[in-house]
């Protein structure tokens, strides 16, 4: 299937299909001579599926990890692109999960002042997620995403095969943010995990995440206002993902408590209570409540009083409200 996204800096098309990895080089419209880059956590039979398809082509493999999404790998990449003669007319193309996604895109919108970039996700939180939306950066001096850019894809390939091989942890976490969408935007999908083996449901629950994502993205692609939607759960959860050491729980986990902590509705909080314990993710951490506050007012999207959060009072039909820091604390329970 094909889902068609049209944004202000191009109109693109998403394919899912399983297979499609295999199928990648048929699909890929007039890549030029591409330049390939995933990382050493993607198992090599989808690397070498790519890989194989583009024999004359250079693929770099950094370090799996979000440790890698820096300045560092992105200047050895950049100098590996210019060592390869890559040119304008040439497009990256970017095999793994969110990592890789970032790092690649960061990279094609800077080199050259922007190139072609095409997107194969393999995590689920970047096939539910983060491929799409034209959000890439690299960490720096700590700080998650600090340095970035809005660069569309010029196409994004979904093969729900490539999940597979994927952890069931990794699985889990980026299902969370697919219970978000449905907790925002629509209804049917939160219903799939409250009535059905979601395993059995898998690509249409990709599909329907990112028709929420796609249709909230073209109406705000820089977030000024409807996408912020998208940070349900988000402003406790990234408070979480700082408050503990790197790479303790994964941002899906850290999503999935920050909806149980930020959500109001009891009847709904009792609903997404049973529907995340049946995937196996947090619905609450033990953290430090006055430190993860502090986090929340120190965190780069907070005004000086205020802190714009995502609240949902109807299943399918989240808001945007202001919360000043006293919110944030009783939110939290202090
Ligand atoms: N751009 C956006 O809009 C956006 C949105 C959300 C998150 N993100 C970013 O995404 C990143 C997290 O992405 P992620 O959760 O995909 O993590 P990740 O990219 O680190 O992938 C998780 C692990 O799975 C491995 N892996 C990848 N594909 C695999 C497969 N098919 N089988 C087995 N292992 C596989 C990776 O090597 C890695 O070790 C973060 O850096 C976050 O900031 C970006
Ligand atoms: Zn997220």
């Amino acid at each position: 299937m094909v889902i068609q996204v049209h944004t202000r800096q191009r109109d693109y098309d998403i394919i899912l299909e399983r297979g499609v990895l295999s199928r990648a080089s048929q699909v890929i419209a007039n890549p030029g001579h591409p330049f390939l880059i995933s990382d050493d956590g993607v198992p090599e039979v989808w690397r070498n599926m790519l890989k194989n398809q583009y024999p004359d082509s250079r693929m770099y493999v950094f370090r799996q990890g979000e440790g890698s999404k820096c300045m560092e790998t992105y200047q050895s990449i950049l100098a590996a692109m210019l060592a390869e003669h890559v040119s304008r007319n040439d497009t990256v193309i970017a095999l793994g999960g969110g990592v890789v996604g970032d790092l690649a895109g960061f990279c094609a919108a800077t080199y050259m002042r922007g190139i072609r970039y095409v997107n194969i996700p393999t995590t689920s939180l970047s096939q539910i997620d983060s491929s799409i939306g034209g959000k890439t950066a690299v960490d720096m001096c700590g700080i998650k995403n600090c340095v970035g850019a809005f660069w569309q894809p010029s196409q994004v390939l979904i093969d729900p095969d490539t999940l597979s091989t994927l952890d069931d942890r990794q699985l889990h976490a980026g299902l969370a943010e697919a219970v978000k969408a449905g907790l925002i935007r629509d209804p049917g999908l939160f219903r799939i995990f409250e009535q059905d083996d979601y395993l059995e449901h898998i690509d249409e629950i990709i599909e329907r995440s990112l028709i929420v994502k796609k249709q909230i993205v073209e109406n705000d692609e820089r977030e000024s206002g409807e996408r912020k939607l998208l940070n349900f759960g988000h402003t406790y959860g990234h408070a979480y993902e700082s408050f503990y050491e790197l790479g303790a729980y994964l941002h899906g986990e850290c999503v999935a408590a920050g909806m149980m902590t930020v959500l109001k509705n009891k009847d709904i909080k009792e609903r997404l209570g049973k529907v995340l314990a049946g995937l196996h993710l947090p619905v609450g951490f033990d953290a430090d409540r006055e430190k993860i506050c502090e986090l929340i007012r120190s965190d780069k999207k907070a005004d000086h009083d205020t802190v714009t959060i995502v609240q949902v009072d109807e299943i399918g039909r989240g808001h945007l409200e202001s919360w000043s820091q006293d919110d944030i604390r009783k939110g939290i329970g202090l």
